[in-house]
C-alpha cells in the first residue's frame, strides 16, 4: 500500500493550539487536501482527531472525476470509542467507513457500529494499541485500499513514522507561531533518542504561496 502523510503545521511544528483548534492552513490549502483525497482509496485518522474535531472526511470544495466516489474513511480506535452521534458514524451508510480496533474493543459497541454500516478490522491485542502494520495489510487485501492518505493526528503520525510505514510526507507550513508545550506537534509519541536513529527524508518538491504558506513534499528514503 502507498502511504501519504499530510498535515498543516505552524512554523513551530504544531498541528493545533493547546485548546485543540486546528485550522492552521488557508482555504487554498484545504482545497489542495481535498484534491489529494480525489486520488486515494482511503483517508486515515486517529480516534483523538475524531473526538476533538468531529470531521466528516469526505471530498468537498473540489470536483473529482465523475466516477470517483469518496475514499473509505479509516479510523484507528483501539477500544471502539467513536461516538455513535459523530458525523462519521451518522454518514457511514453513504461513505465506506472502516474502524480498526484491538481484541479489547467491547463486542456490544462493535455490534452497534456494524448496525450503522461500519466495517470492523481487529488488529492488535487487548490492552495494546492497534497494530498498524497488520492493519495496513488487511486494508489492502480485504478492502482493496492501495493508496491511503494519513491525516493525523500527532500520535498516529508517530506510530507510522516509528514503523516506517509511509512513502511520502506533505506538510504545509503556515506563517504562524502557535507555541505552548500542550499544543500537539506533527509527530508526538516518544520520538527518537539519537540523531543517528532519526528518520531522514528526501526533499522532492516545494511550493511557495503568496499568502506565505509553503507546501513541502518529502519522500521516505526507504523507497530509493
Ligand atoms: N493540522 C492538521 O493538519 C491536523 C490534522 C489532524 C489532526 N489534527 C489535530 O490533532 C489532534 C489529535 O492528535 P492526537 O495526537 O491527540 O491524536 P490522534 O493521533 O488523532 O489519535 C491518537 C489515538 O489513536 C489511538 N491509537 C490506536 N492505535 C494507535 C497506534 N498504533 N498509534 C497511535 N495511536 C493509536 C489511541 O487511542 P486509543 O488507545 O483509545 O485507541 C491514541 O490516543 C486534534 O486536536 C486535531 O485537531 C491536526
Amino acid at each position: 500500500m502507498f502511504v501519504i502523510m499530510n498535515s498543516a503545521i505552524s512554523v513551530d511544528g504544531k498541528i493545533c493550539t493547546r485548546t485543540g483548534e486546528s485550522e492552521i492552513s488557508s482555504y487554498l490549502d484545504l482545497k489542495r487536501v481535498h484534491k489529494l483525497r480525489c486520488v486515494v482509496d482511503g483517508i486515515l485518522v486517529g480516534i483523538s482527531t475524531v473526538l476533538k474535531d468531529d470531521p466528516l472526511l469526505s471530498i468537498r470544495f473540489v470536483k473529482c472525476s465523475k466516477t470517483k466516489k469518496n475514499p473509505a474513511r479509516v479510523i484507528i480506535d483501539s477500544n471502539a470509542r467513536i461516538p455513535l452521534d459523530s458525523k462519521i458514524v451518522r454518514t457511514a451508510k453513504d461513505i465506506d467507513t472502516i474502524i480498526i480496533v484491538t481484541k479489547g474493543a467491547p463486542k456490544n459497541k462493535l455490534e452497534l457500529l456494524r448496525a450503522n454500516k461500519l466495517k470492523i478490522i481487529v488488529s492488535g491485542e487487548r490492552g495494546k494499541k492497534v497494530n498498524l502494520k497488520k492493519a495496513f495489510e488487511q486494508l489492502e487485501t480485504k478492502f482493496g485500499i492501495k493508496k491511503i492518505l494519513v491525516e493525523g493526528g500527532g500520535e498516529i503520525n508517530w506510530s507510522i513514522i516509528k514503523n516506517n510505514l509511509f512513502d511520502e510526507l506533505i506538510v504545509t507550513v503556515s506563517p504562524l507561531i502557535v507555541g505552548g508545550r500542550d499544543a500537539i506537534t506533527l509527530i508526538e509519541g516518544k520520538g527518537f533518542d539519537k540523531i543517528e536513529k532519526c528518520l531522514r527524508l528526501d526533499l522532492s518538491k516545494i511550493h511557495k504561496r503568496s499568502n506565505g504558506e509553503i507546501v513541502i513534499h518529502y519522500n521516505n528514503i526507504k523507497n530509493k
